[in-house]
């Protein structure tokens, strides 16, 4: 069987997650190329040897450079703060590796653009970490809305709450610098947005009110000298998508309790489908008719029934983790070089899921409608 050498830069939050799902794809996903754990690369040479060691790749970095350029190495991914992914991705792809990105692709569209091109230049796979429209629920609703099980869509109704930002007194991070993008619009806007594509299509036109509540934080960790902040911390979307229907979706990283309310309502004339990833193993339908006196929402439960959760558990009810959704995202991706296809979300998706980011940063400026252009 194939196998394909596998390089990570950067080793926090997502570095661990990609390291967990290149570990766990073939025991979930035997028809994949056998993904090879290569070289992993960090700042520093020691954090890049101890996550060698603690993920099992056989060499480490302290020069993303090497990795990239490393003929062992069919496969890059781009765990990084968004300010280096398109100077990353554009040396992988000149190196002529298969480029999974984090997201968001790129600070601004016009590097998203760039990237999008050098990519279809090149004729290699791309991915971007859309993870939570892998889970096997998301799957079920898109198709439940494509055979029209909803009937004709009327709404959508979508946020991305958090509460990793709602203390004014917590540090300024690499989330904070405008060079990485516009603010939680891009960091959580761009999951509710790239959910809302995944489920009912393309967004045609925008109305945003976009804000920064906290004005200005530590620059340190308990320092009493505060740094400006000049990205948001919320936005407010109205949306009208292609196909006709309206709806709102939210970002947010100030919603105090908030933890990983990314979720759902879309509503249809003959149904409707509640969800929220901080339960994301189960969705709520509600089919209209019937009895009135036993109408109400039937929780789905995650089973094997719902591809591919048998893969990871055979027994319904038991539940798949965050890690689960990395590893499907990442066996899909690997399947997807080894048949030489595309993949999804690749760059281009996530150049579409920018441009409503950036029409919504231009629209909160405008104070009016923009159409998606
Ligand atoms: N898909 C998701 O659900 C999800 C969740 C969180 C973050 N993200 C995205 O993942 C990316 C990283 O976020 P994170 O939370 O993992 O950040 P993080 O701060 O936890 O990790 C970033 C890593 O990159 C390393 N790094 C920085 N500069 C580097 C360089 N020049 N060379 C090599 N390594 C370098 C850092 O040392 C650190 O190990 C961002 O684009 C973010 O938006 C996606």
């Amino acid at each position: 069987m194939r196998e394909l050498g596998i390089g990570i830069i950067g080793t926090g939050f997502m570095g661990k997650a990609h390291a967990f799902a290149y570990r766990g794809a073939l025991a979930a996903f035997p028809d994949i190329p056998v993904p090879r754990l290569e070289m992993i690369a960090d700042v520093t040479a020691e954090a890049a040897a101890k996550a060698a060691h603690q993920y099992g790749f056989a060499r480490s970095t302290a020069d993303w450079r090497t990795l990239v350029n490393d003929p062992r190495i069919d496969v890059v991914s781009i765990t990084t703060p968004n300010t280096f992914h398109k100077e990353m991705v554009l040396a992988a792809l000149a190196a002529g590796k298969h480029v999974h990105c984090e997201k968001p692709l790129s600070p601004t569209l016009q590097d998203s653009a760039e990237m999008v091109k050098a990519a279809e230049a090149r004729g290699v796979v791309t991915q971007v970490g859309y993870n939570y429209i892998k889970n096997p629920l998301l799957k079920l609703a898109r198709d439940m809305i494509a055979a029209g099980e909803l009937g004709e869509i009327t709404g959508f109704r979508g946020i991305h709450a958090e509460d990793y930002m709602h203390d004014s007194e917590s540090p300024y991070t690499w989330r904070l610098d405008p060079s990485g993008g516009p603010g939680v619009v891009a960091d959580l806007g761009s999951h509710i947005i790239g959910m809302a594509r995944f489920l009912l299509g393309p967004i045609a036109e925008i109305n945003a009110d976009i804000r920064t509540i906290v004005p200005s934080r530590p620059v340190a960790p308990g320092s009493k000298e505060r740094k400006q902040i000049l990205v948001d911390d919320v936005a407010r979307m109205l949306v009208n998508f292609e196909r006709g229907c309206g709806g709102s979706l939210e970002a947010t990283w100030v919603n105090t309790g908030r933890k990983m309310n990314l979720a759902f309502e879309v509503t249809g004339r003959k149904g409707s489908l509640v969800f929220d990833q901080e339960r994301f193993n189960e969705i709520h339908f509600f089919r209209a008719g019937g009895d009135s006196r036993q109408a109400g929402f039937t929780k789905i439960e995650a089973g094997p029934q719902h591809v591919p959760y048998g893969a990871f558990c055979v027994a319904p009810g038991h539940q798949i983790g965050f890690n689960d959704l990395k590893t499907i995202e990442m066996s899909e991706f690997l399947r997807a070089i080894g048949e030489g296809k595309r993949s999804s979300p690749d760059f281009r998706e996530a150049y579409e899921i920018q441009k409503v980011v950036e029409t919504a940063v231009s629209s909160s400026k405008q104070r009016q409608w923009l159409k998606i252009a």
